[in-house]
């Protein structure tokens, strides 16, 4: 059985880590990676692929930095003659950015078996470009993978009983991937020391969502926020370089910047399993990392208006506060001063990935 695997943008190379080392092995199913090279940037990129040993991929169409039309577009046209040439039996897809869709489109086209890992997630915000992509994606999958029963139900609201397509809940690939990689983080990364953080309460900050980058307004909000909470404790900030490219053109860098917060260039994934282990309270606006917070068994203050992962929310171990600076800082004082039971199997506890590959393998 052959699968191609498409990837593109960093939260789809820890997905497909945890995938690639399922799949590897069952010697009767071939893997080929196709990165449609959506991020690029060594610290974005190839450090995923060199710390977590993901096979290399064999085509790399290095298409990137455009409106979402021209991206999608460039990738159909890139993914198809692939598919074409390389005939597989599945193409498996990640998540819910522009490589997803285009990996998806490009097969059901070709009448190719998609599988949709972490299918049937909804924010019921279509302002979200993720929201389209993952709507459009599970409606052409043939096998969709969903990690939380809420997945499971948003699917079955939208009536896909009644479509010929399959869907199963398999938990979360983002959890099995925590869990195999921590074992090695401690001895592979060096942040803690470096960065000063050794016996000190932080915070762990990330940013990048385009409805918090796109917006001054709330970028504003939540720089303000971090400010304000760095007077109090450290405050790290590994940031992405949509948002620091903005931040920097609206000047809030220079601004902001102190001894406190720290502003830091994207880091591998075992310098963040570090920081996740290490930090007080993790604030994002990321889908993976508000899951993390809780593989992590920290608190987490998400920057966004809702959630795909409601149970988190639902069980008080994440708390929504948008991206005003009072509603943050507020919602930050509050959940450090919890006590919380992380002992709750929501995610299928890292099993994820064989689940996907049985599943898989009982439809070739
Ligand atoms: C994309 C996904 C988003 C996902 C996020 C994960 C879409 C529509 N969005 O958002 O769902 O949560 O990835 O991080 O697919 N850039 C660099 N270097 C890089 C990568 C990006 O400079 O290595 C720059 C690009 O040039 C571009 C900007 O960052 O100007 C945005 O990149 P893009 O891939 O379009 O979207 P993300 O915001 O990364
Ligand atoms: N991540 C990382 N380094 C960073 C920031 C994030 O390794 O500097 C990891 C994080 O641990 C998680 C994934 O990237 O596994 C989440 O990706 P991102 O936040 O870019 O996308 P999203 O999950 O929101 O789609």
């Amino acid at each position: 059985m052959k699968i191609v695997t498409i990837v593109g943008a960093r939260p789809q190379f820890i997905k497909a880590a945890a995938v690639s080392r399922e799949i590897a092995r069952h010697p009767d199913v071939t893997e080929i990676i196709v990165h449609t090279g959506q991020h690029f940037d060594k610290n974005m990129s190839d450090v995923f692929f060199e710390e977590m040993q993901i096979p290399t991929p064999r085509y790399h169409l290095n298409i990137n930095s455009m409106n979402h039309g021209a991206m999608t577009g460039k990738m159909l046209e890139g993914i198809e003659p692939i598919l074409l040439k390389e005939k597989p039996d599945f193409v498996m897809v990640y998540g819910d950015t522009n490589s997803t869709l285009a990996g998806a489109l490009a097969a059901k086209k070709l009448h190719i078996r998609v599988v949709h890992v972490e299918a049937g997630l909804r924010s019921f915000n279509m302002q979200m470009p993720e929201e389209i992509n993952r709507i459009l994606t599970d409606r052409i999958s043939d096998i969709l993978c969903c990690p939380t029963d809420k997945a499971v139900e948003n699917l079955k609201q939208e009536g896909f009983e009644h479509f010929p397509s399959k869907v199963i809940k398999t938990g979360d690939v983002m959890q099995d991937a925590s869990l195999y990689y921590n074992t090695f983080s401690a001895d592979k990364s060096a942040i803690i020391n470096d960065l000063g953080l050794a016996g000190q309460d932080f915070t762990l900050c990330t940013i990048h969502r385009a409805e918090n980058t796109d917006d001054p307004e709330r970028l504003s909000g939540i720089f303000a926020a971090l400010h304000e909470i760095s007077l109090e404790m450290k405050v790290v900030l590994p940031l992405h370089p949509r948002t620091r490219k903005i931040a920097v053109t609206l000047g809030l860098i220079p601004e902001l910047i102190n001894s406190q917060l720290l502003i830091v260039p994207p880091v591998g994934y075992f310098d963040m399993i570090e920081l996740l282990k290490n930090t007080r309270i993790v604030l994002t606006d990321s889908g993976g990392v508000q899951k993390e917070a809780f593989f992590f068994l920290k608190p987490c203050v998400t920057l966004r208006d809702e959630t795909e992962w409601v149970e988190l929310v639902d069980k008080g171990f994440n708390a929504l506060a948008g991206a005003g600076k009072d509603k943050i800082t507020n919602a930050c004082s509050e959940m450090k001063g919890k006590q919380f039971d992380f002992n709750v199997d929501m995610y299928g506890s890292g099993r994820a990935s064989k689940n996907i590959i049985e599943a898989i393998t009982e439809h070739r």
